[in-house]
């Protein structure tokens, strides 16, 4: 198979486009709320710098050696008598449980960039209500914006590489960064910056339980999307000569520095008007609107502004989540991109159906699982199992199957990681990054208790 590949700007555009997404702006923020500031902040960020980045270095090494699909590329490096490894490389189908209520989400910021031009909410009550509602008994409206959201995500992803996923990173992630480092530069000027830089790096030991170290852990491998193929299949596609170890490193400083400015300027606005910042999912849903009402005309031109980093984040991660198998279906069975596009997002867009029934009042009890609805247990699979799962199976590959000598040849030259670096990647592959993710994955099963 012909692969296209990138230009040097257009991989890290695209591969930043793919880490910077929902997760920064919208769960990060809310997960530090939740989980008590400082000490979550902290445990996420050792977690990005020792873990995640180590796992993304392997990933991209995968993809760049495979130059294929994931299956195609876990078999092709597997030695002679190992090929059953090619199994590990199904992990590119956790893109697309993922995005079956990653779309709803998106399609959930649609419909607030359409109705932000009724004006903002006033009291958190009626924003409450207003977000309730949708979820609530909304189900078309929510189902319609759904399927906007897989249709534009199917339109750029069957235009290929070249021309969809780096034509669209080429835009949207420089527009992203403008937007939000702009709000930033507003949110400085508030009194409620003060604040909201002590919550979020002041660690409050007492509130860090075991739960919100877990949640660090899981959301670092999904804030730079790893374990699922995604990195690694965007890699297949690296230009010649360039430099893994420094495009991990500019994708990780990039999602981890677009995580922290999101927070701040969500928690300045909260701070500014002594509100809560421990309110959960609806936390950019309900308080940020109910904030940014304070401020008139500016605020509706605020929140058009969030919605819009929010959407652009979300769709260039959606169409790496989408990608992986895609790639895997031309590869392995011949399908022409456009049929391979339109017979997954089908796919993903009905169970996505089903996510959104899971939170209505009429459908819940149906589509729900164990008592939990739908999209909880998605969300709860993925994040906290499954990433994690392929997170580990590639930091063994890279770690213990790959011979030594090819890893070094890649990793360990002039281009790449120094001998010092190398050896400190190359203990956290082997020892740190698998233990971390096989002692997470026992506790989340309820086998061990930390
Ligand atoms: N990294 C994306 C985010 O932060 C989510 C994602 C996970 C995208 C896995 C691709 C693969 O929202």
């Amino acid at each position: 198979m012909k692969i296209q590949r990138f230009s040097r700007i257009g991989f890290i555009m695209a591969a930043a486009g793919s880490a910077v997404g929902l997760g920064n702006i919208w769960k990060f923020p809310y997960m530090t709320g939740v989980y008590g500031g400082g000490a979550f902040v902290l445990v996420y960020l050792v977690t990005i710098a020792f873990i995640g980045f180590s796992v993304m270095v392997a990933e991209m090494l995968i993809g760049a050696l495979g130059r294929s699909d994931t299956v195609s590329s876990f078999e092709k490096l597997a030695p002679p008598g190992k090929k059953w490894w090619k199994y590990a490389g199904f992990m590119g189908f956790n893109g697309i449980i993922i995005m079956t209520f990653y779309s709803v989400v998106i399609g959930w910021i649609f419909y607030y960039l359409v109705s932000i031009f009724g004006g903002l909410p006033d009291s958190t009550q009626t924003a409450k209500s207003i977000f309730n509602d949708l979820v609530a008994n909304k189900v078309n409206l929510q189902i319609f914006f759904h399927t906007l959201s897989v249709a534009i995500v199917a339109y750029i992803v069957h235009k290929g590489i070249k021309s969809g996923i780096e034509k669209i990173n080429l835009i949207l992630m420089p527009s992203l960064m403008l937007i939000l480092f702009g709000l930033l530069a507003y949110a400085f000027s508030l009194d409620g910056f003060k604040e909201a830089l002590a919550f979020m790096f002041e660690p409050k030991w007492e509130k860090l339980n075991s739960e919100a170290f877990i949640r660090a852990v899981g959301h670092s491998f999904f804030t730079l999307s790893l374990g699922m193929g995604a990195i690694m299949t965007y890699a297949a596609s690296l230009p010649k000569d360039t430099s893994i170890t420094k495009t991990a490193f500019i994708v990780t400083f990039m999602d981890t520095l677009i995580a922290l400015v999101a927070g701040l300027v969500i928690f300045s606005f909260l701070f500014q008007f002594n509100a809560q910042p421990s309110q959960g999912p609806g936390l950019v849903f309900i308080s940020l609107p109910t904030i940014l009402s304070n401020f008139g005309t500016l605020g509706v031109f605020f929140a058009l502004l969030f919605f819009l980093a929010l959407a652009f984040a979300g769709i260039t991660s959606a169409i790496s989540l989408v990608e992986p198998v895609v790639q895997y279906l031309i590869d392995r069975f011949g399908m022409t991109r456009t049929k391979a596009v339109i017979v997954i997002s089908l796919v993903y867009w009905l169970v996505g159906i089903g996510a959104i029934l899971s939170y209505s009042k009429a459908w819940g009890d149906v589509f729900s699982i164990g008592g939990k609805p739908l999209f909880d247990v998605l969300e709860y699979a993925t994040d906290s199992i499954l990433l994690p799962l392929g997170g580990f199976l590639i930091a063994i590959f890279v770690g213990y199957v790959l011979p030594k000598s090819e890893v070094r040849a890649h990793l360990n030259n002039p281009n790449e990681f120094k001998a010092i670096l190398y050896k400190i990647w190359l203990f956290s592959i082997r020892y740190i990054a698998p233990i971390a993710l096989i002692f997470m994955m026992l506790n989340l099963m309820g086998i061990i208790k930390l």
